[in-house]
């Protein structure tokens, strides 16, 4: 039976970490959190934010626009935040309405502010290697493997889905802790033969239900990242979980492992530029 990876037990201990850390230096850090539309998964995520920023200390201001804003005044309201002194980090809850371009919102963001690393400067410093901000996600698996002692070097890590916001900045993280990373996606062939070769296996798909217990290797080290709302209404990840984790070493569970990990990581990356802005 696999040891269970407690995202909500490492992320309140991030947390606690930080309310000690802000107490101590003094200072209040802000997050300006952006969301347009009316999405309501989305308002769900926005919402989890708000109340770990309250949890450590960290001032959230939220901008709940209507769809019908237009690009125009999102980016206005970018330029204000970037001129702002008060906010120190600024996220624009994706995926934005249609009629949107993300990539040009994502981009106006200040690479100094842009506290989930979607920004091509931050983005080009993750593939090097030498970063400030890794994306939350990504970073936040990395962050629960070290805290269980699992060491990527030399494993074999295939991640599956290549988006991104996970896929791509998951594996470059995994290399430069010298792991092998195969990257699989919707146009991989077996991808049954590609996920059994993996010692660590990370699913970003979407999909409840793609993978099954055969397409596991005994033994591996299972993380779910994704969150799918099943006809139940229940939250379920991409991985099969009981059957998986009867073989597993270890294993995410879905909800309370991956999620509250990455949104301790955006806590961290806002005290991070915070203290860049005030020179601490
Ligand atoms: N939508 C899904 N995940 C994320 C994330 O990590 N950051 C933002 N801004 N939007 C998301």
């Amino acid at each position: 039976m696999a040891v269970i990876l407690d995202g909500n037990a490492l992320a309140a201990n991030i947390k606690q970490k930080i309310k000690a850390d802000l107490e101590g230096l003094g200072i209040v850090p802000g997050l300006a959190v952006v969301i347009v539309g009316d999405d309501a998964a989305s308002h769900v995520y926005v919402n989890h934010k708000k109340k770990d920023c309250a949890q450590c200390g960290i001032k959230s201001e939220t901008f709940e626009l209507p769809a019908d804003t237009g690009q125009d005044k999102l980016m206005e309201l970018i330029h204000e935040l970037n001129s702002r002194d008060d906010i120190h980090g600024i996220l624009v809850q994706l995926p934005l309405p249609k009629g949107y371009d993300e990539q040009a919102v994502i981009q106006a963001i200040s690479p100094k502010k842009d506290v989930d690393a979607f920004h091509m400067e931050n983005i080009g410093r993750v593939l090097d290697g030498n970063f400030t901000f890794a994306p939350c996600t990504p970073y936040g698996v990395m962050r629960l493997l070290e805290h269980h002692g699992i060491d990527p070097a030399g494993k074999h890590c295939v991640v599956v889905g290549r988006s991104n916001i996970v896929g791509k900045p998951m594996a470059m993280l995994l290399l430069h802790k010298h792991a092998t990373v195969t990257i699989c996606h919707s146009r991989t062939k077996d991808l049954a033969e590609m996920t059994r070769k993996a010692d660590i296996l990370v699913a970003a798909v979407g999909k409840i239900g793609l993978i099954t217990a055969d397409m596991v290797k005994p033994g591996a080290v299972v993380i779910d990242v994704a969150i799918n709302r099943g006809d139940d209404g229940k939250l379920y990840g991409d991985v099969d979980y009981a059957p998986v984790a009867e073989i597993a070493s270890y294993i995410t569970p879905v909800p309370g492992g991956v999620g509250p990990m990455t949104r301790a990581i955006l806590m961290e990356n806002t005290i991070i530029a915070a203290k860049m802005a005030m020179g601490k």
